[in-house]
């Protein structure tokens, strides 16, 4: 209530507290300080080159402006929330400070444009750190594979075991999520990187201004065609959360991986002590919180493209003060998705595999049994009847209590005779691994191939 409105004008009673209360966003938007003042300082130096403002009147806006921008940066700026959001509350300071002819900011322009300016900014930067996180993550999870394309691993389908695999194949699928991930967030920007200035309120503006010179000054790629467009639709944000969530989504899946690859039943890897937490009764605890904490914070970021997509929905075109509530949800996700990131990198990186226990998981269960099948039909037998010989191949070694490469070369042959000695070679989990040896195999050579393919791409 210390500040009169800048649009005050036509009013004649002044605003109920509670409605300021209610309707401020300047709590929460002054985070777009940085960009609002960058995306002023462009729009008065078009301004300026237009001839709508003299050149002396936009070198005082500018550096009236830089100086607003060096005092929030120090933390000297007092905030207001009787003028309502960061928009006003920049302004207002400007005429303070440079007098009269920071009133003249405002011309050719509406919070409406402004306010989707400010947001393309702040997110172009998000994006741009989130893929640079995705970045450092992608080369991790490389060196990893790189570390451990000779080490065995279960496979699982259906939770159990399936068929021995390199554990670096396991981390290049993660590597491909995360890959596409990536995809998604820099194709999104391409969408983000245009600009809403321009449009003012809604309809445009009558001054003479030239759009592409604020958008050349701010790094766009372009201009928003339809003002319309550019001051109601916030897609761009709801991109990034979808992308988002997606990410998120892999996390979680990598996290749920962790958390049971650590338990005392699997046992097959051990996460670093500075990454995990203890119990505060039992001492002997040592938990994958970590882990857990990126699986449960997918739910907020999925929850914040929930909120977005339902803010969107019913909204008429052109502006409507809905939007004031895309920014808190938007917030938290680019800074949950950085945090995820901060933590789950270096704890992946750091990870161990207990090769012994993983290797032992992997040959259990008959885990080699498709190789059988595969030798059969490799000498000639339809896969049908192979698969069926194998079945009575694993009934016997179950009842001799063994696993298929302990039974004697009797008592295969009695199930057909095409099998010779040399298939011991494909009952090994080292053999079942190096025979897929195609593009996309888990052979070790394939890792390795896959690992260079993939640094020499970026
Ligand atoms: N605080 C508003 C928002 O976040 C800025 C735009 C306000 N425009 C208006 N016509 N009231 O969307």
């Amino acid at each position: 209530m210390s500040a009169d409105k800048p649009w005050a004008g036509r009013f004649t009673q002044a605003t109920d507290p509670r409605v300021e209360i209610f309707t401020e966003s300047v709590s929460f938007d002054q985070r777009l300080a940085p960009h609002d003042i960058r995306g002023s300082v462009a729009h008065a130096t078009m301004l300026g080159r237009c001839g709508v403002l003299t050149a002396d009147e936009a070198s005082t806006i500018v550096s009236g402006l830089e100086r607003i921008a060096e005092q929030i940066g120090a933390g000297k700026f007092q905030w207001d929330t009787a003028l309502e959001d960061v928009h006003m509350n920049i302004e207002r300071r400007l005429t303070e400070q440079v007098g009269e002819v920071g009133k003249k900011l405002h011309t050719a322009r509406s919070r409406n444009d402004q306010v989707a300016t400010d947001l393309r900014l702040f997110m172009r930067d998000a994006i741009d750190e989130t893929g640079a996180a995705l970045d450092r993550l992608s080369e991790t999870l490389l060196d990893l594979a790189e570390r451990e394309a000779d080490t065995i691993f279960p496979g699982h389908t259906h939770m159990q075991v399936a068929q021995p695999i390199s554990f670096g194949h396991h981390m290049l699928a993660w590597r491909e999520m995360i890959q596409r991930d990536a995809e998604r967030f820099a194709d999104a920007r391409r969408r983000t990187n245009r600009m809403p200035l321009g449009a003012a309120a809604l309809a445009g503006t009558p001054h003479p201004i030239d759009r592409h010179i604020t958008a050349e000054l701010l790094g766009f790629d372009g201009v928003c065609e339809n003002s319309l467009d550019a001051v109601s639709d916030r897609d761009f944000a709801i991109e990034y959360c979808s992308c988002a969530s997606l990410l998120l989504v892999h996390l979680s899946r990598m996290c749920e991986e962790l958390v049971l690859w650590t338990s005392a039943a699997f046992g097959l890897i051990e996460l670093p002590d500075a990454f995990c937490t203890g119990s505060s009764i039992m001492p002997q605890k040592k938990n994958p919180d970590i882990a857990e904490l990126v699986r449960g914070k997918s739910a907020r970021v999925i929850g914040s493209l929930q909120t977005l997509l339902v803010l969107m929905k019913g909204q008429p075109l052109a502006y409507n003060r809905d939007n004031q509530e895309d920014k808190e949800p938007l917030f938290d996700s680019v800074d949950t998705v950085l945090a995820c990131l901060r933590v789950f990198t270096p704890m992946v990186a750091a990870l161990v595999v207990r090769k012994d226990r993983a290797l032992a998981a992997a040959a259990q269960g008959f885990a080699t049994a498709t190789d059988l099948a595969d030798y059969l039909v490799m000498r000639g037998v339809p896969f049908r009847d192979a698969h069926a010989v194998v079945g009575r191949c694993v009934r016997r070694a179950t009842d001799a209590g063994c696993d298929l490469a302990d039974l004697p070369l009797t008592d295969l042959q009695a199930e057909s005779d095409v099998i010779a000695d040399d298939v011991y070679a494909v009952l090994t989990v080292e053999g079942s691994v190096a025979a897929r040896d195609h593009i996309g195999g888990t052979a070790p050579n394939q890792v390795r191939a896959a690992i260079a393919r993939a640094r020499s791409d970026v």
